[in-house]
């Protein structure tokens, strides 16, 4: 127990001592397989020589100058998401809830407009804009008074949606995956009908990819995949492998409301973060990556669909590429700890989910072993139920 933290996280009894590949290694020297990759950041691994490096050769140049200096590396690394998003204006944050932040701002700002639509069970983060447009309760408890603006949809209600956005919506914020609440995947003809109805009302998409982004479903951006067309887009955890950084993608357009002295933040950016976003952005962009991602992808939802509906506590494997979700009838803690017995470390979404977020980069061989401890794990804990 610690004496001296908030005791705002639910700790496991597990001690970080280092990591590699897709391998912890705890204080008591146990090793476990990575199936979580820092809540879906690590993306490409822990410590991928490529990335330690670029980071490693910015640590000795300097980190940080501020803004108020011109940044080679920010225009750089701001190139490189304009060519993969297909918006041409970044603006560099810290985290995921600050991209967000900065995202319904802008939105704000650009429309003359007050009213942000998000879903339920969604997550857009902890500060208050953005957990004021995180549908869930639970996140909100205690905090009132909450900014004011910001109504909630049922997802994947194509014609609730429809209702909500109307010609008062600032914008829209939506997970194309909803990761925290229970890897449930968008489906198409609502994500679309979302999009359509933005866009005919005159309010702005908003696409929330701060957990499916970096490759995580085997797109740079999971909007990609679904074909959806958004004026901005936040994305952070894998951005920078684990580094602290995050960016918000908007429309050429949008830059106009943003001018100097609009919004801002000091660490924004830096030039540690922005080496470790370029090489991050690179090792993604390595021929063959995103398709092995699919292939390893295959590999999971067979081997676990194969295993797990055999189980009587498994009622659903769903998710993309390597963002993957268990749903099963009960809590899930106890299969969580079971499996940490035997050696791997994987999360919850919600009570009732199993998530894997392994590396990219993890071998399949490594992988396989992995979901054979998952099953495993479920299936004597169904056991023990019974
Ligand atoms: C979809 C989504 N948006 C935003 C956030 C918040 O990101 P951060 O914790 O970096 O502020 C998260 C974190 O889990 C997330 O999953």
């Amino acid at each position: 127990m610690s004496k001296h933290l908030f005791p705002t996280y639910k700790r496991w009894d597990l001690t970080f001592d280092s990591a590699h590949g897709s391998e912890i290694t705890t204080t008591d020297g146990r090793k476990f397989i990575d199936l979580m990759s820092g809540i879906g950041t690590v993306n490409m691994g822990h410590n991928h020589p490529e990335i330690v490096e670029a980071v490693e050769k910015q640590l000795h140049r300097g980190w940080h100058g501020s803004n108020f200096f011109q940044y080679d590396q920010q225009e750089q690394v701001a190139a490189l998401l304009a060519d993969a998003s297909g918006l041409d204006r970044v603006f560099f944050a810290n985290s995921g809830t600050e991209a967000n932040e900065a995202a319904i701002k802008l939105a704000r700002k650009a429309t003359g407009r007050e009213e942000i639509v998000s879903f339920t069970q969604s997550f857009h983060g902890r500060t208050y804009g953005s957990m004021a447009a995180t549908g869930q309760a639970k996140i909100h408890e205690g905090y009132a008074p909450l900014p004011a603006g910001f109504t909630y949809a049922p997802y994947n209600d194509a014609e609730q949606a429809e209702k909500k956005i109307t010609s008062d919506t600032a914008a829209v914020i939506v997970e194309t995956i909803q990761g925290e609440g229970g890897v449930v995947p968008g489906e198409q003809a609502f994500l679309d009908k979302v999009n359509e109805v933005a866009n005919a009302r005159g309010a702005l998409l908003i696409i929330d990819e701060v957990q499916t982004g970096i490759g995580r479903t085997g797109e740079p951006f999971s909007y990609q995949k679904y074909g959806l067309r958004p004026d901005i887009v936040t994305v952070a955890k894998g951005l920078g492998n684990g580094f602290p950084v995050a960016a918000m993608m908007g429309r050429e357009d949008l830059q106009s409301y943003f001018g100097p002295g609009s919004h801002g933040t000091t660490l924004g950016g830096n030039p540690l973060a922005m080496a470790a976003v370029q090489a991050t952005l690179n090792v993604l962009n390595t021929p063959g990556l995103l398709s092995e991602v699919e292939d390893k992808s295959k590999h999971v939802f067979q081997h676990l669909q194969k295993q797990c509906e055999a189980s009587d506590i498994v009622t659903e494997v769903r998710g993309a590429g390597l963002m993957i979700g268990i749903a099963c009838e009960q809590p899930v803690a106890p299969i969580l700890t079971k499996m940490q017995e035997k050696g791997v470390v994987a999360l919850p979404a919600g009570e009732k989910v199993i998530r894997l977020l392994p590396p990219l980069t993890i071998s399949e061989e490594r992988l396989t072993q992995g979901l054979d401890i998952v099953t495993e794990a479920i299936k004597e804990t169904a056991k023990t139920k019974a």
